[in-house]
């Protein structure tokens, strides 16, 4: 098949690259470098069935393909609050965009969500029934409520126009190729034990999150768009729950040195407690996550090591 990856080089989208390519897939990668680099599908440049394009997914775009996966939108707080009016843009106007393509082509076409839409859950753990409990007006909205209404689009053009869709929800995924300035957690916490500075917790580290190591959730991602009994939602993301503070001791062992733990203020709006139900996963996809945090985490450091 051909297909279009939009935020191709950026860490998901990067491995969603390398998994496509090795199963015999013609690829256009369409990116605008925001947050994406290069180096992450340098190795594909000189590919014959691979082609990079840099462009804005906010602007149209053509392309003859048979699969449109869009994950372009900048991912970590410190990256989609730095223009928030842009971020929405990209998440609103890029759906609009592939939408568009899709219904033309009559293409199959894949939504990178994610957890935020459950915002600071009252219900745990999530299920994808659950609508949510989202701050509309807050720095944290941009990127919230953008992707709600690009949920909100691809199943509109679904119902309307009988665009094929899928749609995932993603919750925290880690792995090589994270950006190592982009804020979040497990960067964050790499980063500051192999500089041999403090690691930040925010808050008292009580607070939980779910971690899905990055092969896990691609084998997620083409599972969902290959098979025909659900259009999603469907969250993918590894169930086991650790708190910051466990997190922080789990990097500090492995990487060794003489890190300490300090803690700084929770920013506003962070989620107390984040974890995916994955029975819908488990029942339409037969997908569940195998890679251990530990194992993960060993495999992040061993990249972000060779990187600093
Ligand atoms: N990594 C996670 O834990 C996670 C969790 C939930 C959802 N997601 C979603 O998955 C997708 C990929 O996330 P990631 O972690 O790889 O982040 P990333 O920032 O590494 O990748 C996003 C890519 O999109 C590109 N991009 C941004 N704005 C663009 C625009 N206007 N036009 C064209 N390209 C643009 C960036 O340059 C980058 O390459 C995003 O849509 C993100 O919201 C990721």
């Amino acid at each position: 098949m051909r297909i279009l990856i939009t935020g191709g080089a950026g860490f998901l989208g990067s491995h969603l690259c390398d998994r496509l390519i090795e199963a015999g897939h013609d690829l256009i990668c369409l990116d605008n470098l925001f947050t994406g680099r290069r180096q992450n599908v340098g190795h594909l440049l000189n590919h014959p069935r691979f082609e990079f394009i840099r462009h804005d997914i906010i602007d149209p775009f053509k392309f003859e393909v048979d699969q449109i996966y869009n994950l372009a939108c900048p991912a970590s707080p410190p990256h989609y609050q730095y223009n928030p009016i842009k971020t929405t843009k990209t998440s609103v106007v890029g759906a609009i965009n592939c939408l568009g393509l899709a219904k033309r082509l009559k293409a199959r076409v894949f939504q990178a969500s994610t957890s935020e839409v459950y915002g600071d859950p009252s219900v745990h753990p999530q299920p994808e029934s659950y609508w949510g409990n989202v701050n509309p007006i807050g720095r944290r909205s941009c990127y919230d409520e953008g992707k709600r209404c690009a949920e909100t689009l691809f199943f509109d053009y679904h119902r309307e126009n009988k665009v094929d869709i899928r749609v995932v929800r993603i919750f925290n995924t880690y792995g090589p190729r994270m950006h190592p300035n982009d804020g979040r957690v497990v960067s964050n916490f790499i980063v500051q034990a192999l500089k041999g500075e403090d690691i930040t917790v925010y808050g008292d580290g009580s607070q939980t999150r779910s971690f899905c190591y990055v092969d896990d959730l691609i084998e997620g991602f083409i599972r969902l768009m290959n098979q025909t009994e659900t259009v999603g939602p469907v969250n993918i993301g590894n169930p086991g729950e650790f708190t910051m503070l466990e997190l922080a001791e789990l990097v500090l062992k492995k990487v060794g040195g003489t890190s300490k733990i300090v803690h700084r203020d929770l920013p506003a709006d962070d989620p107390k407690q984040r974890r995916p139900d994955i029975s819908l996963a488990q029942k339409h996809l037969g997908w569940e996550p195998k890679v251990p945090l530990e194992e993960g985490i060993e495999r992040t450091i061993a990249y972000f090591k060779s990187e600093i």
